[in-house]
């Protein structure tokens, strides 16, 4: 199976780094925290508590969410589109008001039920190279030890907090996203604590994860080493070269 599973807490690097290698090895990529924050979105919409844990069950089991690449004309920076029905919601996920809620969301055992099924399916789908890829990347919190427990590659990336609220704090105010840097501190703590206290599915590393360090490291160091990885475990090398290569707190993260 070609899968590679990349677990970390918030900003350590997934996306930027999981698109770059998935760009490389021509796999699918996918960030599953975009279906939890659709969900945590449709919430805060709907008017719905997130302690509303029956009602957030229904609304997770019947949100018509879509993740595809993004379309031409939508070449604004994303990764991908998301989708509620026909509602681009792609840069709402994103908000402060979502952050705050959606490791709520997430602890949701119903929630996760729902999603972790879905993703499951892609990652069975794609890792064996029927959904026209060679392969897949998937990011998230769970995917080594829940979502795909067999990918034969497992990476955790890691970076102290304050320097993933560093990257947060600029990413958000780059999308002129007025912060102030110690509330992202204190929301970046609190949802860490969250997703790795919760009964069901907590963030930690998978066993036989290779744990990797991104402070101090270009994003392109980090790349090449799960590069490194791939060919050694899945025997898979690039397809096409990587860009130029920038420093890890420079890079655009997710937006
Ligand atoms: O981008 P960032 O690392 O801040 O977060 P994300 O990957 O978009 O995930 C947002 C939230 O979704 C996390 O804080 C978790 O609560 C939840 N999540 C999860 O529980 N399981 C996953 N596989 C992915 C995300």
């Amino acid at each position: 199976m070609n899968a590679i599973a990349i677990d970390g807490p918030a900003a350590s690097g997934k996306s930027t780094v999981g698109f770059k290698v998935g760009r490389s090895l021509d796999f699918l990529f996918f960030d599953t925290g975009v279906m939890y924050r659709a969900v945590a979105w449709a919430i805060l919409d709907k008017g719905i508590s997130s302690a509303d844990s029956e009602v957030v069950g229904r609304v997770a089991g019947a949100l018509p969410i879509s993740v595809n690449a993004p379309s031409r004309g939508e070449s604004d920076g994303r990764q991908a589109t998301i989708r509620i029905g026909e509602l681009d919601v792609t840069w709402s996920i994103r908000s402060r008001q979502v952050d705050s809620i959606v490791s709520v969301v997430a602890a949701n055992g119903k929630v996760r039920q729902e999603l972790s099924r879905k993703q499951r399916l892609i990652g069975l789908e794609h890792g064996s190279g029927a959904g026209g890829k060679s392969g897949i990347v998937m990011a998230g919190r769970d995917i080594g030890t829940v979502v795909l427990p067999e990918a034969p590659l497992k990476i955790y990336l890691e970076a102290p907090l304050e320097e993933r609220s560093r990257r947060r704090f600029r990413e958000l105010s780059e999308r002129g996203k007025a912060a102030n840097f110690t509330d992202v501190q204190e929301d970046m703590l609190l949802r860490d604590k969250i997703d790795s206290e919760r009964a069901v599915a907590p963030l930690r590393p998978a066993p036989g994860a290779h744990r990797i360090q991104t402070q101090g490291k270009t994003v392109q160091e980090v790349v090449g080493r799960i590069l490194a990885l791939a060919e050694e475990v899945l025997g898979v090398g690039p397809v096409s070269t990587g860009d130029e290569d920038v420093p890890f707190e420079g890079s655009p993260g997710n937006h």
